[in-house]
């Protein structure tokens, strides 16, 4: 909860800078329509307490269409690879934040939180660590500079960071990344300690795909969670990526978002996108839509429930297409950056 003031304080100004209400949705004649009184999603989310944030490509904020989609609509920006280790440390001490920089310069413009995301993660890994052939002690000590450098520098700039990202199986055990295998389960205690050490001001999460519902995975993560708080570890937040199929939002979403709550930790939906089989028809959008809405309530009705980040603004700049072939249409704007039915979905659902 250590960023929670400053995160309501600039949710009070985003309500009431009517600057920042978008211009394409005030003209978007079926939301007229639809008699919804909020001018964006961020003015609607902040009218009832939660952020909204997407992932930015911060090599697309030279697209204006994209840059005023991100300032107008969210109130909070995650980066979606630009503070990952090979961006950050590609060589070992040698450190490049200029993807982060822009990003959060452009996060400060318009009245954003920054999500940092990630610390540590198997993916997206420089080989000079995931190959580097340290022994248990040499990789902590990497591990922990790597932190010490990265939330250092980002210090005092960011509302959250994910300290550890996708630390499981599906089936509950431990992933077998070189973190896990070399150091052992501690290395996730130490991370959070290291980030704690290095930004005292954002609130540390771990994040993870596949634990929105109650299953083996989200079952591990609650327990894991439950021993980190019971060992004094430093973490504040449960990150729930939800990269979600049409159709199939899990009915105990907030059940479960519920008990991580009832651990006294805030619950992020982190990473949602809703993806179809192609082509999208109406059918689909509208079921899609009705998804959209179903997170964004389950949210809502969790006061723990501190906001939700889709991941990516349009189809158009999706990760999706790229890992499951015939898939997409996951995002809430169309490859031509209009609004699908799903953003009267979430603006709905958020009150607007
Ligand atoms: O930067 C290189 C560029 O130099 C090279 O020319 C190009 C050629 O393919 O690749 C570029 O790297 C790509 C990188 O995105 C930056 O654009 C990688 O190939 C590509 O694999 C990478 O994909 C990212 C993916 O994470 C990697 O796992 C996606 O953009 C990003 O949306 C995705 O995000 C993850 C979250 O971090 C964690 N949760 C799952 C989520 C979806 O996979």
């Amino acid at each position: 909860m250590r960023r929670a003031a400053v995160v309501a304080a600039v949710g009070a100004l985003v309500a009431g800078f009517a600057v920042y209400g978008s211009a394409q949705a005030q003209e978007d004649p079926a939301r007229d329509a639809s008699g919804a009184t909020a001018a964006s999603l961020r003015e609607a989310a902040a009218a009832s307490g939660t952020f909204v944030g997407t992932a930015i490509n911060d090599g697309l904020l030279s697209n204006p269409t994209y840059a005023n989609i991100a300032a107008s609509e969210f109130s909070s920006v995650t980066a979606e690879n630009a503070m990952k280790w090979d961006t950050t440390e590609p060589s070992r001490g040698n450190f490049n934040f200029s993807g982060g920089d822009r990003l959060v310069d452009f996060a400060n413009r318009n009245l954003h939180q920054v999500y940092g995301h990630t610390l540590v993660w198997h993916s997206q890994l420089p080989g000079w660590v995931q190959n580097g052939g340290f022994n248990a002690e040499q990789l902590n000590q990497v591990m922990v500079d790597h932190i010490d450098a990265v939330a250092g520098h980002f210090s005092g700039e960011l509302a959250y960071w994910d300290v550890v990202n996708e630390v499981f199986n599906d089936d509950g055990s431990m992933r077998q990344s070189v973190f896990q295998t070399t150091i052992g389960t501690e290395y996730i205690a130490n991370a959070f300690r290291a980030a704690d050490a290095a930004d005292p001001w954002a609130n540390l999460c771990i994040n993870d795909y596949n634990v929105e519902g109650i299953n083996a995975k989200s079952d591990a993560l609650y327990d894991l969670v439950s021993s980190l708080l019971d060992q004094g570890v430093p973490i504040d937040c449960v990150g729930l990526q939800s990269h979600l199929i049409l159709g199939q939002v899990p009915g105990d979403l907030q059940e479960n978002m519920q008990r991580f709550a009832d651990l006294g930790l805030e619950v992020i939906i982190t990473e949602l996108d809703i993806r179809m089989d192609l082509p999208a028809d109406s059918g689909k959008l509208a079921q899609q839509a009705e998804d959209y809405a179903e997170v964004v309530t389950a949210c809502m009705n969790v006061p723990a429930c501190e906001g939700i980040t889709v991941w990516g603004i349009s189809d158009r700049d999706s990760w999706v297409p790229g890992v499951f072939p015939g898939q997409g249409a996951a995002c809430v704007w169309d490859e031509s950056y209009q609004p699908k039915p799903a953003y009267d979905g979430m603006l709905t659902a958020f009150g607007g």
